[in-house]
């Protein structure tokens, strides 16, 4: 029988849960500490205590519970209670006066011109659900419609609030976001995982997603990640009359706002924050990488209304890409996994959009020649976004005369053989397949995150075996013993074990990764998927023929043919024998069980208005359908929006059904 909780104890588990709640708030909201971290720390320490002598007084949303856990099969499909949107963009002051002028429309002439203006936040967007004022759901955009359940990592950002505070909790309330993470956080983070010899991430937009979809959550959990919000999905038991009062509503739930976000009148006053917003983007403390523009008024946006995937209501107005004027002090020669041979720009440091810039693509030859670089050159770099940094040209008037030519290899750089360029290509390739720098890279991809990935074995460890004469391919990985990893310099046997550990999951990998894996000229991720979902296992790949090959839609002449010459090459039979004989056994492609299309060939053509051609093929391929781009004999259904033309022709006369865009997301279950 339960105990009865003595009303003391209750009351002072409630007191202390409300003085952490109000902490995290001052701290992780407000950005405005109340307490030091030893105070924080004790009255932690004390509700533990209670809650641990009377387990009857936990609840859910008790700040102790914001523990992770581990999630044992991926994420849940979720349902959004409205499509997540995404914006249209602009990006220059013509672009957004016209958007502004066709909004006007809507206007009467009494009605204010009156915009929320925000920063456009660099991150993950996320929707928070609160039922009576709790936290119950936190997914991910996904497609728009239906997203993942990542509930349990998001419980670990504490400047989500596990329960909305003050006197007008809503009944129900989805609130939408960005997950981020600060500037400084981030390189503070990558610092220190460089320093242990860990993974860093490229950017702050691929560490917060990274964390966001981990299985394990004590890793997110222990991550500086932080939250805003900005937009409603949807509310039961509250209204909000515009964007401003919205923001000020979350606000005082105890959600975290964009701060630097303003509530302007006309176009002018915009066109000038964006202007402020552009200055600032190096000061504010996290990555943004535009401005969003919204008409403030509700019943006004209401009356805008949406178009298929945007609101008419709001744009986004794209930031520049960044410039910055650098020397380039050489040019280095990199020799990829298929052996081609890129150049790549040496700069003198610079800080460039929140990253310090020391290297940049050339591409290939045919851009060398275009750009007429000499080393030494005041140089201009570009980095847009994700993008790798690129030279955009050199102040030839600015050559003092010291500048030297640029020397194209005529060897490759990893092993001297005599390098080639293929006709009419402008790549420059090393034809040594024993090439050490293809072998790593090679190894890298086959141990990277798009194929078998073999967490702990990066580019640094894989140049580690290979120098000690551990590994020669990708077959010996597979051979590996415990002792000689763990005698290897700054390994140890815990690192050893775990990656043999891995090495042991990247067995029964799926077929497609592990095609994928196999570094097959011309098969990336989507060819793995055709080719595994077509011929089921390694062996039945192994055995296809040209004919059956150039049967499948999307498969071409040159992707069949690199097919066969890969496995016709007596060299890798050997391999792959030797990786059988270790019991790599690439799981066999299972295809959805019970999905509305399940077995199904369908080709989608026309205009379709609420899926994107990628949704669409996505959603083809979740319900075990096979999307393929041209009618033949073994189509099953084409999906025919606006516009279809030759394909649907093609479609009546073999007598295929037809079905437009609405019937198909019902028979998908979309509807
Ligand atoms: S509002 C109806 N506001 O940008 C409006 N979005 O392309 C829906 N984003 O996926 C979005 N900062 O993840 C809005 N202040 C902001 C934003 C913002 C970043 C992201 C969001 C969305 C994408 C839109």
């Amino acid at each position: 029988m339960a105990r009865e909780v003595p009303t003391p104890i209750r009351a002072q588990v409630a007191a202390l849960r409300e003085q952490i709640r109000d902490a995290d708030h001052r701290y992780y909201v407000l950005d405005d500490p109340s307490l030091s971290d030893s105070q924080y720390d004790e009255i932690y320490r004390e509700l533990v205590a209670l809650e641990t002598a009377w387990p009857e007084v936990v609840a859910a949303d008790s700040p102790t519970q914001r523990v992770p856990g581990v999630l044992g099969e991926g994420f849940q499909p979720f349902q959004h209670p409205s499509p997540m949107v995404s914006l249209d963009n602009v990006t220059n002051a013509e672009q957004f006066h016209d958007w502004v002028a066709s909004g006007d429309r809507y206007l009467r002439s009494e009605d204010p011109r009156r915009y929320s203006v925000e920063p456009k936040i660099d991150g993950i967007g996320l929707e928070l659900i609160y039922q009576d004022g709790v936290l119950v759901t936190a997914a991910t955009r996904g497609d728009g419609l239906v997203g993942e359940d990542v509930t349990t990592n998001a419980r670990t950002i504490r400047s989500v609030p596990q329960r909305l505070r003050g006197p007008n909790v809503p009944e129900w309330i989805a609130v939408r976001g960005e997950c981020y993470c600060r500037k400084k956080d981030f390189f503070a983070f990558n610092r220190a995982a460089e320093e242990a010899g860990e993974r860093t991430f490229a950017n702050p937009r691929n560490f917060v997603g990274g964390s966001l979809r981990m299985l394990d959550s004590t890793v997110p959990a222990s991550r500086p990640i932080r939250y805003f919000a900005y937009a409603l999905g949807g509310v039961r038991g509250a209204t909000y009359g515009s964007q401003g009062e919205l923001m000020a509503a979350l606000q005082e739930l105890g959600l975290p706002t964009i701060p630097e976000a303003r509530v302007l009148d006309g176009a002018d006053a915009v066109a000038a924050r964006y202007i402020e917003l552009v200055e600032a983007r190096e000061s504010v403390p996290y990555e943004m990488d535009g401005v969003v523009i919204k008409v403030d008024d509700a019943a006004l946006q209401e009356r805008m209304g949406m178009r298929t995937r945007s609101p008419v209501w709001a744009v986004a107005w794209k930031f520049p890409a960044q410039r910055a004027l650098t020397k380039l002090n050489d040019v280095d020669w990199q020799v990829g996994r298929t052996g081609v041979v890129t150049p790549r720009a040496i700069l003198e440091p610079v800080f460039l959009a929140g990253v310090t810039v020391s290297h940049a693509t050339l591409h290939n030859l045919d851009e060398l020649e275009r750009l007429q670089l000499k080393i030494g050159d005041e140089v201009e770099i570009e980095r847009a976004g994700d993008v790798i940094p690129k030279v955009l040209r050199a102040l030839d008037d600015q050559r003092s005369g010291d500048e030297r030519e640029i020397q194209i290899p005529t060897t490759c750089p990893a092993c001297a053989t005599v390098l080639h360029r293929d006709e009419g290509k402008v790549a420059l390739r090393c034809g040594n397949f024993a090439c050490p720098a293809q072998i790593k890279r090679h190894l890298a991809h086959f141990a990277g995150r798009g194929a078998l990935d073999v967490r702990g074995l990066g580019e640094k460890q894989i140049e580690q075996l290979l120098r000690e004469g551990l590994v020669q391919d990708a077959a010996d990985l597979f051979y590996l013993e415990e002792d000689a990893l763990a005698a290897l310099d700054r390994w140890g046997v815990k690192s050893a074990q775990n990656v043999l550990a891995q090495l042991e999951a990247a067995r029964t990998r799926p077929l497609d990764r592990f095609l994928v894996g196999l570094g097959i000229r011309e098969v990336g991720e989507r060819g793995g998927k055709i080719l595994a979902r077509a011929f089921g296992t390694l062996a039945g790949v192994q055995a296809a023929t040209k004919e059956e090959l150039l049967e499948l839609d999307e498969v071409g002449e040159a992707m069949a043919d690199s097919v066969l010459d890969w496995f016709s090459e007596p060299r890798n039979q050997a391999m792959l024998e030797r990786m059988r004989a270790a019991g790599v056994a690439p799981a066999e492609v299972a295809v959805a069980a019970g999905g509305a299309f399940e077995g199904l060939t369908l080709v989608l053509t026309g205009k379709l208005e609420e899926l994107s051609r990628d949704e669409a093929k996505r959603l083809v391929e979740a319900q075990g359908g096979r999307a393929a781009s041209s009618i033949s004999k073994r189509t099953d259904l084409l999906v025919a929006g606006p516009g279809a033309g030759s394909k649907l022709k093609k479609a009546e006369e073999l007598g295929i059904e037809v079905v437009d865009e609405a019937e198909f997301l019902r028979r998908a279950g979309r509807v």
